[in-house]
């Protein structure tokens, strides 16, 4: 190396680098970090962070009730005044929407108060109105029955907090259909489709 090269090498050494250029450089730097660091937090956590169908979240269950029971717009009243005598594992021609499938509880009066039909049959012969199916379900289902009152099966509706809003627990019949009882199995819903940046397609 030329005698020329070392002055060189050590004017550069004794260069001092002004202290108000440093810290401007590394103030820039936080400022770069932090605006990363935000826009990355409200991008993945934002409101329009995941994209799911609708049916996804939809809170409905899987039965609709309270709709007025009946055959041919009729009451049960209406065509059974008397009690009868048979009591069929099957429905008649009829009732042919009603498909037995409750396991060993297969009689139709296990469940309907024969004399009175538009009401069910609670036990001894009394009558349980339509509306407290519930009632129903526990003469057989006591342990379950509990457990909805308590809000451990079944779901509840609405607000945790009562004093914010109404709680709702969906009735046994909105999950279950009486008749076949057994719980349809349900797809699962695919894992959330990543981050929705407005203009972009999937
Ligand atoms: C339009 C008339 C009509 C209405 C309304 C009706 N049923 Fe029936 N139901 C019949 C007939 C007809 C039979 C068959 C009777 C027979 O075979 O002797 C029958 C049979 C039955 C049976 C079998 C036992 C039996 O009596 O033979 C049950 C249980 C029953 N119905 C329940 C109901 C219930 C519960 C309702 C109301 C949710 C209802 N029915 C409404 C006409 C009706
Ligand atoms: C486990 C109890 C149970 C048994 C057993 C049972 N039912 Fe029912 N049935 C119900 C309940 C609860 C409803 C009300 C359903 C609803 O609101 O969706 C009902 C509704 C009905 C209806 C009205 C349906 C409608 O859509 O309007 C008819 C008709 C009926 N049952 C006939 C029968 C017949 C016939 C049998 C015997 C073959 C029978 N049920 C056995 C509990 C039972
Ligand atoms: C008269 C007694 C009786 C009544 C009333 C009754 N059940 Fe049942 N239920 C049974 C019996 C017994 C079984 C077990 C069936 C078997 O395995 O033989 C059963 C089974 C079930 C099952 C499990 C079905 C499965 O295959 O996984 C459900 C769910 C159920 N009942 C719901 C209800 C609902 C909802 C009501 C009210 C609308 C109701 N039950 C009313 C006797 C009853
Ligand atoms: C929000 C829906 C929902 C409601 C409301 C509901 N169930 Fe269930 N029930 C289920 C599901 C889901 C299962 C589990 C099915 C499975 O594992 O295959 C179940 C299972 C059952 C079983 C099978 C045995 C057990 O305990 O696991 C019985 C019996 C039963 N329910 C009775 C009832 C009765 C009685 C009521 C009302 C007091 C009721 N259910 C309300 C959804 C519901």
């Amino acid at each position: 190396m030329s005698e020329q090269d070392w002055k060189k090498t050590d004017a550069f050494r004794n260069t001092e680098i002004p202290t108000l250029l440093l810290i401007a450089v590394g103030a820039a730097c936080v400022a770069a970090a932090w605006f990363f660091y935000t826009n990355r937090h409200t991008s993945e956590q934002g409101p329009r962070a995941f994209v799911m169908k609708p049916e996804y979240y939809d809170i409905s269950p899987v039965r609709t009730v309270g709709k007025k029971l009946g055959t041919m717009g009729m009451a049960c009243g209406d065509c059974h005044s008397d009690p009868t005598d048979q009591d069929p594992r099957t429905a008649p021609e009829i009732h042919n929407k009603v498909v037995l499938k409750h396991g060993s509880n297969n009689r139709c009066f296990n469940c309907h108060n024969n004399g009175k039909r538009d009401f069910f049959a609670a036990n001894g012969g009394g009558q349980i109105p339509f509306s407290k199916v519930e009632t129903l379900c526990a003469k057989c289902h006591g342990p379950t029955y509990r457990d909805w009152q308590r809000g451990t099966h079944g779901r509840r509706n609405g607000y945790w907090d009562k004093t914010a809003g109404e709680q709702k627990n969906l009735v046994c019949i909105a999950c279950h259909d009486p008749h076949s009882p057994a719980f349809k199995p349900m797809k699962a819903a695919p894992a959330p489709l990543k981050h929705n940046t407005p203009g972009e397609t999937h």
